[in-house]
């Protein structure tokens, strides 16, 4: 009798394994096919003998040899030894060339790659620290009322409906952002998505061929920029001024522009009225869409804010992109578009394709949320909180920082930018504060394009005022010391960003 399975199979009896007998002995036969030790045509023992060389049960054997003679791994016959398979069953030569070859790492898509190389998101690893950008303070939100109404929603919801856009949501959503945005729509207008992210993402795909030129603001928002990469465009950073995106005299002729007329990320700037009609103009001339981010705008701090740019489009080429995550929190994950009215079927049915939907049970609770009074109620008490925050790191940085910082106060908003002189290197001020505890984004990895500018951007509406003062005196403390350390240094070209910045103007904090 040969005894081939020694030294192949090497069963763990009891508690030794977390694999039961048959599933070692199953594995260990088919590794054995499959690279070759036990070759076609070679015959393996009997059931019986296989079990006592093995130590092991008869019927134990039996039932692997039965699954993988049914598998095509071995040939049974009546009153005959298992044969292993003839190497010419397709299956098994596919099996045994993956087995024998080097796996060569499988090919990913265009798509894939631009999500490999991208920057985009900044994520810091463990638990939000201050003073962390576009968060919104989870701590000081009405938890309690919003599990009432989830609960509620749950009993309530639907086990099968074909409106995935749920009209009770988008009819208390368009009444709150006519009220307080000025945008102009029907509620078939509106799509319910996971995040804004997720709807720029598809407003992307449903625009963009590849290759076609998609403006961004530099320095601006790096999800927008991440997803119209994704999706093959031709992305170019258009420089900012006072006003926003600065693009008079330009001859190119994009096919999208991203905006963020209320408060430019990360700058905080408005586009004024003037601009924002300017913009319209040239995009209905080129034939462009453009595609606004209202991520923030239900925090506004000094005047009156601002309606909507959707709401002057009278050509129907805005689309209007909103988000829970700031107003209420991050993990609610509901956002929203409007799209054009004659667009409106088509986009509904692209997020069906790519089943891009809110839970119907969180779309009814987000209903009642929002007519019952409580969505608003939120926004104005965080309205104050957040005023008082922006108000308090404005005072902090000017008191532990104000000689390396110029800080454009933003008029509404969940952070600031503050500006350093152009000899420091923003990322390494910012690595140097990821050390002391403290979260910043650095200015330069804002643009797209040239950089020219350095700076921290800073989260002040999650943290309350102890953690904004702390961080605030971390940032003078660690500012102070590179720039001592600087002086000590002979005069050295700033290391880091290695393209030439220049400092935008900016109110002195
Ligand atoms: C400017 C801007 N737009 C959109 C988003 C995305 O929001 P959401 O969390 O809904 O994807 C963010 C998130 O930080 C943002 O900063």
């Amino acid at each position: 009798m040969d005894d081939i399975l020694t030294g192949l199979i090497d069963i763990e009896y009891g508690s030794a394994s977390s694999e039961t007998l048959t599933r070692q002995l199953y594995n260990q036969l088919r590794a054995s096919i499959l690279n070759g030790a036990l070759p076609p045509g070679h015959r393996i023992p009997s059931s019986r003998e296989c079990a006592r060389q093995l130590g092991i049960a008869r019927n134990t054997v039996s039932a692997v040899i039965d699954q993988l003679a049914m598998e095509g791994y071995l040939d049974v016959a009546q009153g005959r030894r298992p044969t292993v398979a003839a190497a010419e069953d397709k299956l098994l030569l596919a099996g045994r060339s993956i087995a024998r070859k080097k796996p060569r790492p499988l090919p990913v898509s265009h798509w894939a790659e631009c999500v490999r190389k991208s920057d985009w998101p900044f994520l810091n690893s463990g638990p939000p620290r201050p003073l962390a950008t576009v968060l919104a303070d989870g701590r000081l939100f009405p938890h309690d009322i919003w599990a009432r109404c989830l609960r509620r929603a749950a009993r309530r919801a639907p086990t099968s409906d074909p409106a995935i856009n749920r009209a009770s949501l988008r009819a208390a959503l368009l009444r709150h952002l006519i009220e307080h945005r000025g945008v102009r729509a029907e509620e078939r207008q509106i799509i319910l998505m996971p995040s804004a992210q997720a709807a720029l993402e598809l407003i992307a795909r449903v625009l963009l061929d590849a290759g076609d030129l998609a403006w961004v603001e530099s320095p601006g928002y790096g999800g927008a920029r991440a997803a119209l990469d994704a999706a093959g465009a031709a992305v170019r950073g258009i420089p900012l001024d006072r006003n926003g995106i600065a693009f008079s005299g330009r001859h190119d002729r994009p096919r999208l522009i991203f905006v963020t007329p209320s408060h430019q990320h990360p700058t905080g700037r408005l586009m004024p009225v003037s601009r924002r009609q300017q913009l319209l103009g040239f995009a209905n001339e080129v034939g462009a869409a453009i595609v606004e981010d209202d991520y923030d705008s239900e925090f506004h701090y000094d005047g009156r804010p601002v309606a909507a740019l959707q709401g002057l489009d009278e050509s129907g080429r805005v689309f209007y992109v909103g988000t829970f995550s700031k107003s209420m929190f991050s993990e609610v994950r509901s956002g929203y578009a409007i799209v054009p009215p004659d667009l409106a079927d088509l986009f509904e049915k692209a997020q069906r394709h790519g089943s891009h939907i809110v839970p119907a049970a969180v779309q009814d609770a987000l209903a009642e949320f929002i007519d019952d009074g409580h969505f608003a109620a939120h926004i104005r008490k965080m309205t104050r909180v957040y005023r008082s925050r922006r108000d308090h790191l404005l005072q902090a940085l000017h008191a532990h920082a104000g000689d390396h910082l110029t800080i454009e106060p933003p008029a509404g908003g969940m952070q600031l930018l503050a500006h350093l002189a152009p000899h420091w290197d923003d990322r390494d001020v910012v690595a140097r504060l990821a050390q002391a505890g403290i979260t910043a984004r650095a200015l330069s990895q804002h643009f797209t394009g040239p950089i020219t500018g350095a700076g921290l951007f800073l989260g002040f509406a999650a943290w309350n005022e102890t953690e904004i003062d702390k961080a605030a005196a971390v940032i003078g403390d660690v500012l102070g010391r590179m720039q001592a350390s600087r002086r000590r240094r002979p005069a050295a070209p700033a290391s880091g960003n290695r393209r030439p910045r220049q400092s935008p103007a900016g109110p002195k904090a």
